[in-house]
């Protein structure tokens, strides 16, 4: 059996949604300690809806494969969804991953959750959803 997926190696050799969002008003920026790799997600979100995504990935064929899906999965949903892909999920829509890959689908979903929790910064919403007080 093939060690990737055909899906996987769909989404490492034409990643969906690569690139930079000028006006992104949500970026997360994660990293591997262990294996060096970096993951960066732009946000562009309107009326509560993921209006527009994309990433920059520096890393292994999984890490760029699990951007390019989580990109996917999340594109076009209210950000209440969003929060809750797991790399579980994302593994899953490609047709799995190997386990000691696993890690690679862990930054995608970190990189989504940085992105959005900046976004609720920006926006002055906790991630509770409770809204704060102004600073006096
Ligand atoms: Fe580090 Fe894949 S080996 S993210």
């Amino acid at each position: 059996m093939a060690l990737y997926s055909e899906k996987v190696m769909d989404h490492f050799r034409n990643p969906r949604n690569v690139g930079v969002i000028e006006d992104a008003n949500g970026i997360g920026e994660v990293g591997n300690a262990k294996c060096g790799d970096i993951m960066k997600m732009y946000l562009k979100i309107e009326d509560d809806i993921i209006q527009d995504v994309k990433f920059e990935t520096f890393g292994c064929g999984s890490a760029i494969a699990s951007s390019s899906m989580a990109t996917e999965l999340i594109k076009g949903k209210p950000v209440a969804d969003a929060m809750k892909l797991t790399n579980k999920a994302v593994a899953e829509a490609l047709d799995g991953l190997p386990d000691y890959k696993m890690h690679c689908s862990v930054l995608a979903e970190e990189a989504i959750r940085s992105a959005l929790e900046d976004y609720r910064r920006r926006t002055g919403e906790s991630c509770s959803g409770v809204q704060k007080t102004p600073e006096a």
